[in-house]
C-alpha cells in the first residue's frame, strides 16, 4: 500500500507539526475539538488520516480511548515509534477501505485533521460519509479538518507574484499539492459541498476557519522567524474562530457533523 506521503513521512514532524504555522494552526483546532469533546464526552474515537500520531496522543492523554489510522506505512511507523503504550492503537488503513477492518465496532467520534480527506474525490467523499455513519454510535459526530477552493492566503501570495495558475489551482477539478517535497493528488473542498456531500447521513452542526490569517504552511519559511507576527496573526484568528463564512476563504476548515 505504498504511498505518495510514505516518502514525506520522517520529515512530516520537523517540516509541519513543529514549525510555527503548523503549531499556531494545529492549537485553533484543538480549541476547537475541545469544545466538542466537552459537550459530547465521547469515549471511543477513531482518527483517520493520522499521519505521525500528533493528534491521537493528544487525545489518549485525556484519556480517550483512541483508534488512529492511516494508509502511509511510513507515517504509522513514525507514530508507533513515538510510545509504546496500550492507548492510541496504531494501524495501516484506507480510509476508502472504511468500515473494513472495523466490521461490527462502533465509535463516538471520528476525527480527521489537515487534509486527509483533500485526497478524496467527491465520489469517494461522498461515500466516506455513508462509511463513517455506519462506524458511528447513535449520537456520533465527525470533526474533519478540510482544505477549500478560495483560501485568500494562497491567492494573494501568488497574484502578487503574478502567478495566476498558481492563484487559483485550488479551483480546478483537482490539483498537485506539494507535501514536504512530494506531489500529491489533492481535490479542495469547500465546506457547503461537504456538508452536501454529508447531508444524507449527517447534519451540520458548526464550521470554523482554521488559518484565514495564519498562512498556509509552505509559507513557512516566511514567518519561522517571525514568532510574534504569528502570535498576532493567531489571535486574529482566534476572534474569528466562530466566523463561519470566512472557513472557505481560510487554508484548513473545521467541520463538526451530526449523524441523523
Ligand atoms: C497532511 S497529512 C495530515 C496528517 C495528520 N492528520 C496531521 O494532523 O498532521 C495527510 C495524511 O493523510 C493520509 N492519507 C492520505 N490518503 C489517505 C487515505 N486514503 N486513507 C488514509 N489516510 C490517508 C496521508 O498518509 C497523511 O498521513
Amino acid at each position: 500500500m505504498a504511498n505518495d506521503f510514505d516518502k514525506a513521512a520522517k520529515q512530516y514532524d520537523t517540516a509541519f507539526t513543529h514549525s510555527v504555522i503548523g503549531k499556531a494552526q494545529r492549537k485553533r483546532v484543538y480549541a476547537l475539538l475541545s469544545e466538542v469533546l466537552k459537550k459530547q464526552n465521547p469515549k471511543k474515537i477513531l482518527e483517520i488520516n493520522c499521519g505521525t500520531g500528533e493528534d491521537a496522543f493528544w487525545l489518549a492523554r485525556q484519556n480517550y480511548e483512541v483508534v488512529a489510522t492511516d494508509i502511509s506505512e511510513a507515517m504509522i511507523a513514525v507514530a508507533q515509534s513515538k510510545s509504546d503504550t496500550a492507548n492510541p492503537v496504531f494501524f495501516q488503513a484506507d480510509i476508502n477501505d472504511l468500515p473494513h477492518p472495523f466490521s461490527g465496532e462502533q465509535f463516538d467520534l471520528i476525527f480527521s485533521n489537515f487534509g486527509g480527506l483533500n485526497c478524496l474525490s467527491e465520489i469517494r467523499l461522498e461515500l466516506f460519509f455513508k462509511n463513517a455513519a455506519e462506524l458511528l454510535s447513535e449520537n456520533g459526530q465527525l470533526v474533519l479538518v478540510i482544505m477549500p477552493k478560495n483560501t485568500k492566503w494562497e491567492q494573494f501570495y501568488f497574484l502578487a507574484k503574478a502567478n495566476f495558475q498558481e492563484a487559483f489551482r485550488r479551483k480546478s477539478h483537482s490539483a498537485i499539492a506539494n507535501v514536504d517535497g512530494q506531489s500529491v493528488l489533492t481535490y479542495y473542498h469547500n465546506p457547503s459541498k461537504t456538508a452536501a456531500l454529508a447531508s444524507g447521513y449527517f447534519d451540520l452542526k458548526t464550521v470554523h476557519p482554521i488559518g484565514f490569517f495564519v498562512p498556509p504552511s509552505y509559507l513557512e519559511p516566511h514567518f519561522s522567524k517571525k514568532q510574534k507576527l504569528v502570535s498576532f496573526l493567531d489571535s486574529c484568528d482566534i476572534a474569528l474562530a466562530n466566523s463561519g463564512f470566512l472557513a472557505r476563504h481560510a487554508d484548513h476548515y473545521l467541520i463538526n457533523l451530526q449523524k441523523r
